[in-house]
């Protein structure tokens, strides 16, 4: 980059800290003793943060929900794999590729709290929940089990094998509000039936950030017979929880979302015992079914998003998990307390600790959703995006750790205007 563009642009971003991971570990230092929840209200501290992003100041950004913007620390080093792979070109693919994106699966494996011989790298959500939705030995007759605000290409994926092998799919509708978490597992156990043969339950509902009770789920379907698919596509490295202590027979997630890693990342858990069962969806030739190995073939992609899941994770564990979280949590319920209230105002998200973090989403009666978006980016400079099906009619607004108080005040003055015109 050059330096006057550099300079210009970092002013703008309100730049006064160092960059790079030596002076963000020194920052998380020098509030080693500062508890999480203490430090997500020190908008000063999160400032520096803020620094080691490099931010469009033409519009609030709340969609980070899709893609969390890189900070600087993993872009430059994302880059830099770019330059070297292709320095070495055939050469490093044929050598240390497949190496190296077994470390890589590694290092996620530990952060995720399951096997190494458990997880792959695939590249994205979607290809790690496909893979199991299409790949079981489904029979006519066969039940599968999801919700209806479940992400929509897992929906498709089960609607094609329901039509190509005759399986009955049952929907449920997860309540906005519920009132205990007996009361969704109770909505996922009145499905079951003993047909069914896999459930699928999202660990964070991307449309409402509705954090779901999987733990409790799985005990219960596992009761039953039951397999569960869990989608963590908004849930890893944005909440504290290890999969193991799940025990879900399969996790599938984006890494381009919370963990921040370059656009086209993500990776599939399978509990060991399933592994043999599972059918890839492109054709591998190992032939050790008790390999997850089997399961990874894409043919040729870019393996520099690989090697930047490691300064990814270098840049979160930096942070912190439970600082990560306590942050995203913080900035979720500063808005939404300011403005639960109001009138025409829906939140259409439990803001419960245990029930949401970062993520919430907002209606106003009497404005469509579309309109919503639209007039918060014409009127306000706020981007977000609208969701307006299932049981759920508003914006998802989605900040991220380098989202300040003065973007939510911005956000909050905007609901106050609209609602109560
Ligand atoms: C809940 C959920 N599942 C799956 C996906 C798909 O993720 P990807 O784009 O990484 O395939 C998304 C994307 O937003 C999502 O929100």
């Amino acid at each position: 980059m050059k330096k006057r563009t550099f300079i210009k642009t970092a002013a703008l971003s309100g730049i006064g800290a160092s960059i790079g991971m030596d002076a963000l570990a020194a920052l998380f230092d020098s509030k080693k003793n500062v508890s999480a929840e203490i430090l997500a209200a020190d908008d000063v501290f999160w400032k520096k943060i803020r620094s080691q992003y490099l931010l469009k100041t033409d519009y609030i950004n709340f969609e980070n929900g899709y893609y969390n913007i890189i900070p600087q620390p993993t872009l430059e080093k994302y880059i830099q794999h770019i330059r070297d792979i292709n320095l070495h070109g055939a050469y490093y693919m044929r050598t240390v590729q497949a190496e190296n994106k077994n470390r890589m699966a590694a290092k996620l494996a530990e952060v995720a709290g399951c096997g190494s011989d458990e997880l792959v790298i695939t590249r994205n959500a979607t290809e790690a929940l496909d893979i199991i939705i299409a790949g079981q030995d489904w029979k006519a007759g066969d039940e599968a089990v999801m919700a209806i605000q479940d992400y929509g290409s897992m929906l498709d994926m089960f609607q094609q094998v329901a039509n190509r092998y005759g399986v009955v799919l049952k929907k449920v509708s997860v309540p906005n509000h519920p009132k205990s978490d007996e009361e969704i597992v109770s909505l996922y156990e009145n499905a079951l039936t003993p047909k069914t043969k896999l459930m699928m339950v999202s660990h964070m509902i991307n449309i409402t950030g509705h954090i779901l009770p999987i733990k409790k789920i799985c005990a219960m379907a596992h009761r039953k017979g039951v397999k569960v698919l869990v989608d963590g596509a908004h849930a890893f490295a944005h909440i504290q929880y290890k999969i193991k202590d799940l025990d879900c027979d399969y996790y599938g997630t984006s890494l381009h979302k919370w963990m921040s890693v370059p656009l086209g990342s993500g990776f599939l858990y399978v509990k060991k015992e399933n592994v043999a069962t599972v059918w890839p969806l492109i054709g591998d030739g190992n032939g050790d079914l008790s390999n997850i190995l089997r399961l990874n073939h894409t043919g040729t992609h870019p393996p520099a998003t690989d090697l930047a899941i490691e300064d990814a994770i270098d840049f979160y564990n930096t942070m912190g998990a439970e600082k990560k979280e306590a942050r995203m949590r913080y900035l979720q319920q500063y808005w939404t307390s300011r403005v639960k209230d109001l009138p025409n105002i829906m939140i259409n998200t439990p803001t419960e600790n245990n029930r949401s973090c970062g993520i919430a989403n907002v209606g106003i009666k009497g404005i469509t959703p579309s309109a919503l978006e639209k007039r918060l980016l014409k009127e306000h400079k706020i981007y977000t995006v609208a969701i307006d099906y299932a049981n759920v009619q508003g914006c998802r607004i989605t900040p991220n750790v380098f989202t300040s108080i003065e973007d939510l005040d911005v956000f909050v003055g905007a609901l106050k205007i609209m609602a109560t015109a």
